[in-house]
């Protein structure tokens, strides 16, 4: 397996040029579950902050959901309302950026149809990100070929916005090589450079472990604190957080490494010299479990009330959820449809 070309991933947004006018974010979501910290952590902070410098396009990947999901395609048009009012409830502002529904804008669909004969059959089976999926959803030899080919449709949303930086998990470097591959070649046929080479935009804090301690916060796994987290939900997660599994008794010096519930408090405690001073007291032995669950406990529900306060008050607006993604949606779409024409004119598609 060969390394993700560093080139094309940088930690740190650089600051927007305002001479080549503005830069263009494009990232997006699969909507398949609600948000979590660990989505909190490595994505949507960022967005927020994005949002005053770069034009930003937030994606509800719900077509791109459906590539596994058509069994269950129920769960993908609820869900994309559930993230949505994850988005809003953390402080991503529909004025600032511009959140879209993929299936809403058939030009992606049009620009993927081209993409496609732009890239093997082989390529798609190689792409690393494709391959870890499909075998951890026991595809074996029965993939969807929309399973398959999605990496195309993935160029397809970034490049139909000429987006330049792609703020993803590394897991995700594998598209944006592919959807450079796409644009460059693409570029060649039509002879000018009408799509934009871009970059993945990866944090350099890393991902959120589960409170079980696995690697990786998610849904299938059952380790997550969801964003809408009740109260209850909050407590009875915290109980369970992975700590040290060799501190048996409170004189015991503890470990850090691996700590689930230190590795939280340094995420969201936002008392660092507090927290420090409780590290050093758990190394050093005397500091038990359940005092430093119950300062996690403390910051998780401080930082989640608001949210979860903000979520159930949008929660009760369908009308206003829905009409935002709409005019969110529209907005994207003339984007779209402009790149979707250039296309199509440079493969010789214009006719009238
Ligand atoms: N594949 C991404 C994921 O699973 C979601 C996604 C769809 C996306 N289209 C995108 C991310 C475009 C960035 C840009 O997380």
């Amino acid at each position: 397996m060969s390394l993700p070309d560093q080139s094309q991933v940088i930690a740190t947004a650089p600051s927007a040029t305002a001479a080549k006018g503005p830069t263009v974010i494009l990232t997006g979501d699969r909507p398949t579950g609600p948000l979590h910290l660990g989505h909190f952590v490595g994505s949507l902070r960022n967005r927020v902050a994005y949002q005053h410098d770069y034009k930003q396009f937030i994606m509800l990947a719900d077509a791109q959901a459906l590539t596994d999901n058509m069994d269950d395609t129920n769960k993908v048009h609820r869900n994309v309302v559930e993230v949505a009012l994850d988005y809003l409830a953390v402080g991503i502002d529909p004025a600032k950026s511009t959140i879209l529904i993929q299936s809403q804008i058939p030009e992606l669909a049009e620009l993927t149809f081209y993409y496609l004969n732009m890239v093997t059959v082989a390529r798609l089976e190689r792409n690393p990100t494709v391959k870890t999926e499909i075998a951890l959803r026991g595809f074996e030899r029965d993939i969807p070929a929309g399973f398959l080919t999605y990496p195309a449709s993935q160029a397809a949303d970034i490049s139909a916005f000429k987006a330049s930086l792609v703020p993803v998990g590394e897991d995700q470097i594998p598209m944006i090589e592919q959807t450079n591959e796409i644009v460059r070649r693409f570029n060649r046929i039509a002879n000018k450079d009408i799509l934009v080479e871009c970059k993945a935009l990866v944090p350099e804090i890393g991902r959120l472990p589960g409170t079980d301690g696995k690697a990786k916060m998610s849904k299938s796994l059952g380790n997550t604190i969801n964003l809408g987290a009740t109260a209850v939900e909050i407590t009875a997660a915290v109980k369970k957080v992975y700590t040290d599994p060799l501190h048996l008794r409170v004189e015991d010096p503890g470990h850090l490494e691996g700590n689930v519930a230190f590795i939280y408090l340094d995420a969201f405690d936002p008392e660092k010299d507090k927290l420090e001073e409780m590290k050093a007291h758990y190394v050093r032995g005397g500091l038990g479990d359940s005092i430093v669950k119950k300062r996690l406990e403390v910051v998780l529900q401080e930082m989640l009330a608001p949210i979860r306060a903000r979520r159930e008050e949008l929660a009760k607006d369908h009308g206003y959820i829905m009409q935002m993604l709409k005019e969110g949606t529209m907005r994207a779409r003339e984007v779209a449809a402009q790149t979707a024409d250039e296309v199509k004119a440079a493969l010789g598609l214009r006719y009238f």
